[in-house]
């Protein structure tokens, strides 16, 4: 992988924001890959600058995961998230960006209808990740097979912990996600991860440095030829 060791979120959001618009200079109908959390904010709010007056209409985009069971109006619902933090402010077309369906309705056929999607789209160009502090990716939470597609996964005490603060409390916090696997993942093209301050640390040397394993699911990106890290010196401390 490329590390890159930036002072602060602002820089990584200018330096992946500049990758995503020449992206799109040179494919108009770029397909991103958007996760959601703290993590990418400084990336989109970046690209407000670097994507005004350009065409985005055939931007596509795909989202990493989604909560099931929360009701997709909910305010924290990632689909509510995309839209707010990506699709409204950076002008693209509701209907070119997907996020999995985590209504309970017919749950068992939503990864494979998001899978086909992916596919039918031709794939993803660039993937944004962040990491969890138990070194999940997407919401593949330790134990996740590096051959896994999108499905229900549950959600550890650690990641309801980590995202109580976008909740009124834990008990808020819903049990299971829809996520893309860590074979779908690591099928885009580019992996673009990213990760901001101490508590990542640990997360970031072991899917960095540590060995292949399913007990941290961050590792998978070893596997993948194109792989970008952007982070600050807190997140990097623990590397070698
Ligand atoms: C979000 C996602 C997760 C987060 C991770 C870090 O779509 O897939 O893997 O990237 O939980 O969350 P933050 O960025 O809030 O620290």
């Amino acid at each position: 992988a490329e590390i890159v060791i930036v002072p602060d979120r602002a820089a990584a959001g200018a330096l992946v924001a500049d990758e995503i618009a020449a992206l799109i200079a040179r494919k108009r109908d770029a397909v991103l890959g958007l996760a959601t959390g703290s993590t990418p904010l400084p990336v989109y709010e970046a690209l407000r600058s670097r994507l005004a007056g350009v065409d985005v209409s055939q931007v596509r985009g795909f989202a990493l995961d989604e909560y099931v069971g929360l009701d997709p109006a909910h305010p924290e619902s990632y689909r509510s998230v995309i839209h707010r933090e990506v699709v409204d402010p950076l002008g693209l077309d509701p209907a070119r960006i997907r996020v999995p369906d985590g209504t309970l309705d017919g749950i068992e056929h939503h990864g494979e209808i998001y899978e086909a999607a992916i596919l039918e789209a031709g794939g993803v160009d660039l993937q944004i990740l962040g990491i969890g502090t138990d070194g999940h990716i997407g919401f593949n939470e330790p134990g996740s097979s590096f051959g896994s597609r999108t499905r229900v996964k549950t959600l550890t005490q650690q990641t309801r912990e980590d995202n109580a603060r976008f909740f009124d409390s834990i008990d808020d916090v819903p049990m299971h996600c829809i996520t893309q696997g860590l074979g779908t993942i690591l099928e885009a093209r580019h992996l673009v991860l990213l990760a901001f301050g101490e508590g990542k640390a640990e997360a970031v040397a072991g899917a960095l440095e540590g060995p292949l394993t399913a007990s941290l699911p961050g590792s998978a990106i070893q596997l993948h030829p194109h792989v970008t890290v952007v982070i600050d010196e807190q997140a990097a401390s623990r590397l070698a």
